[in-house]
């Protein structure tokens, strides 16, 4: 049986995009599987200092995977920092790690103008991400293509620790959700907290209803564009329902007979019908947080045991036990 690995930085509650890319295609993957899912709530330090708010946003996101229907039995669903060993382990890689290549990574890269306003955190970000999935010896991460360099990095540097200590890891791989993988945000960029361009299906009505009614659509009426697939609207509603529906859709668009506003409302209508059940149970386990709790508390032992026996292996193979 293969292990299936995959976490949620705690930035906050997650959107359409984390659930669509990652949270539902990784507990349809953790049926055959053995899998552990994750709060990372190390990696999000590097941004948040402020732990109440930071407390938070690990609750919600328990929610959000429990709402989905991940079965604690079954997954090992845990708090990144209830397990030090996994802080143990990337200094070990950190030493295995050429710095050129942290160096190109993205999200350092990115800040390399206010090199003075980043920390080192940010730095080896991608090397704790690594210790997340060597740590348990993990064969398939799904993650969101923005994840997929971070991956790269976990190869190298798990196949530089098996030549230099011997073979003690296996080299994971990346999974897409090929069939959902770009969900537009309401800007029509791709659907990020950083764009703040997200879609919460959280939220109250009200709340819901104006975030679709503000997505970002053409100055062009639909009757002229004629062109469905160039449309914000259009785009998210087909990731998000069949192809009747995206056909009768798409019909509607090219016949011209109806407006953007029109449209937004249907996706703002199928959004409510496709999440009614887990916006319901969301909102059930965040009114108790107790249950939250017990389920993080039960995954956290057995993934303590998993990385004790692990560390222990990578320890003695590095002879410092
Ligand atoms: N970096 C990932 C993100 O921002 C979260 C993450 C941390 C992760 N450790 C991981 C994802 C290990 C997969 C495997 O989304």
């Amino acid at each position: 049986m293969l292990t299936i690995l995959t976490g949620i930085k705690a930035t906050g509650r997650p959107h359409l995009g984390n659930i669509i890319g990652v949270i539902k295609h990784a507990i349809k993957l953790s049926k055959n599987n053995n899998s552990l899912f994750f709060i990372a709530d190390l990696h999000s330090l590097t941004t948040i200092k402020k732990i109440n708010y930071s407390q938070n946003n690990i609750f919600e996101i328990a929610a959000t995977w429990l709402s989905f229907g991940l079965n604690d039995n079954k997954t090992i669903f845990y708090r990144q920092s209830k397990i030090p060993e996994v802080c143990e382990l990337s200094w070990y890689l950190n030493c295995l790690t050429p710095y050129p290549m942290l160096k190109n990574a993205h999200a350092f890269k990115k800040e390399k103008e206010k090199l003075f306003k980043i920390n080192i955190g940010l730095f080896t970000y991608p090397i704790l991400m690594a210790s997340d999935i060597l740590l348990y010896n993990a064969n398939i991460i799904p993650i969101g293509k923005d994840q997929l360099q971070h991956l790269e990095i976990t190869q190298s540097v798990a196949k530089t620790f098996n030549k230099v200590y011997g073979k003690t890891f296996n080299i994971p791989i990346s999974k897409l959700n090929k069939k959902k993988e770009i969900i537009p945000g309401i800007d029509g960029k791709k659907m990020s907290k950083s764009y703040d361009n997200t879609i919460d299906i959280f939220l109250s009505k009200k709340l819901l209803k104006k975030q679709i009614m503000n997505i970002k659509t053409n100055s062009i009426p639909i009757l002229k564009t004629k062109n469905p697939n160039e449309c914000n609207v259009f785009k998210l509603h087909k990731a998000l329902s069949d192809k009747k529906k995206s056909n009768i859709m798409h019909k509607r668009y090219i016949k011209g007979d109806y407006g953007y506003n029109s449209a937004k409302k249907l996706l703002y209508e199928l959004i409510l019908k496709k999440f009614n059940k887990e916006r319901i149970l969301f909102q059930k386990y965040i009114k108790n947080i107790k249950i939250i709790k017990i389920k993080l508390k039960n995954g956290e032992r057995k993934a303590k045991k998993i990385a004790f026996n692990n560390i222990k292996k990578i320890k003695s193979n590095m002879n410092i036990n």
